[in-house]
């Protein structure tokens, strides 16, 4: 049996203004009918799969258990982080929850919210694959042929030998390399991405992070024994919980750690993580790479996103190129495609004004 862990206490800023503070685009109905979240705890449901273990905030609870009941998944359990301090501290929290209900040995998958997998058989496969050396205590990766130089992934160098349809040792891992570097991996052909997917016991991750995050592991391991049930939710105790840095488990621990191994996956895997990427991932793969929802119309456009999330709400794109559209009742984002990723920073701004 494996526990997915769902992580879903990101805000999805740069998805604004459809991701919100208050509904994260993991929420929202992004590519389809269901959404991101429901349809990263369906693809984990089934056999050989026990009920996921889910981490969000406060805020977000009621929404996390509405959204999986209407997919029929009822939750192991849902974790409440008092607040968001990265994925490092939410995965010790999940693998110390484990190991308390079902041994060292217990396998955890982690899975990010915020990712499309296009083809769900061979992702199960590639998850059959690493199952192996998961339970030899090898913390599992999933890695991407990457496409493209970006700079918002981290970077897997898998070690040359065969790994006979299993996982093979990893060289290096490198979270967020700039540009120069980014482009550098890419060329040389040597590099995967990191899919942020990844397989371990909970008793393997922990022994990691005893290793290479002593202070953080003790943080979390304070704030877990003294969490408290409410009402179905267990709730980190919010006093400890405060004191855990903000850290991702690529910088605390993939980065550093000595018995990670890569399970190659090609399954159509790609991250949401911004319009360009919804834009890319759109399914009517259109000749001219234009990407429409809602009541939106193209004319004589090309290479863009044009999306309205009110019906009353008529878009209509003529002769554009490279543009992101994106109209809600309250909000509306127009920005030039290379700039997808500074939506963030807007974000932060507007913020800042409120
Ligand atoms: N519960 C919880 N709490 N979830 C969180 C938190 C938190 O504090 N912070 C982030 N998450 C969730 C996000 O909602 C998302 O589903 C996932 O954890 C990963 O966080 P991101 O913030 O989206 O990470 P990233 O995309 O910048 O980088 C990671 O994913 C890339 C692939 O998508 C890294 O693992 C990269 O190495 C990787 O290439
Ligand atoms: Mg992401």
């Amino acid at each position: 049996m494996i526990t997915p862990v769902l992580l879903a206490g990101g805000s999805g800023t740069r998805l604004w203004p459809l991701s919100r503070r208050s509904y994260p685009k993991q929420f929202a109905e992004l590519t389809g009918p269901v959404t991101l979240f429901q349809a990263t705890a369906e693809r984990l449901s089934g056999a050989g799969f026990a009920p996921p273990l889910v981490l969000t905030q406060s805020d977000f609870r009621f929404i996390a258990t509405e959204q999986l009941a209407a997919v029929g998944i009822d939750p192991g359990a849902v974790m409440l982080e008092p607040e968001g301090r990265n994925t490092a501290p939410a995965i010790l929290a999940a693998a110390l929850w484990l190991r308390r209900e079902a041994g060292e040995e217990a396998l955890m998958l982690v899975a990010p919210s915020d990712h499309v997998i296009a083809d769900a058989q061979a992702f199960q496969e590639a998850i059959a694959g690493a199952e192996l050396a998961a339970r030899r205590g090898r913390l599992v990766t999933f890695g991407i042929t990457p496409d493209r130089a970006e700079t918002g992934y981290g970077y897997l160098e898998p070690s040359q030998e065969s790994g006979v349809g299993g996982p093979v040792p990893l060289v290096r891992f490198i979270e967020k390399p700039d540009l120069v570097r980014a482009r550098a991996l890419y060329e040389s052909g040597d590099y995967l991405w990191n899919s942020g997917l990844f397989l371990f016991s909970a008793g393997a991750i922990l022994e990691a992070a005893r290793t290479h995050a002593p202070s953080l592991l003790a943080r979390v391991e304070a704030a877990f024994a003294a969490a408290r049930a409410d009402l179905g939710f267990l709730r980190l105790d919010p006093d400890t919980w405060g004191d855990a840095p903000d850290i991702s488990i690529d910088y605390a621990i993939m980065e550093r750690a000595g018995c990670v191994s890569v399970m190659p996956v090609q399954a159509g895997w790609s991250d949401l993580g911004d319009w360009e990427a919804v834009r890319r991932a759109a399914p009517a793969a259109r000749s001219d790479g234009v990407a429409l929802s809602g009541a939106a119309t193209a004319i004589d456009c090309r290479d863009s996103l044009l999306r309205s999330e009110d019906p009353r709400l008529q878009m209509v794109g003529i002769g554009l190129e490279d543009v992101i559209a994106v109209a809600m009742p309250d909000a509306v984002l127009v920005a030039h495609r290379s700039r997808a990723q500074d939506v963030k920073a807007a974000v932060n701004a507007l913020k800042a004004r409120d």
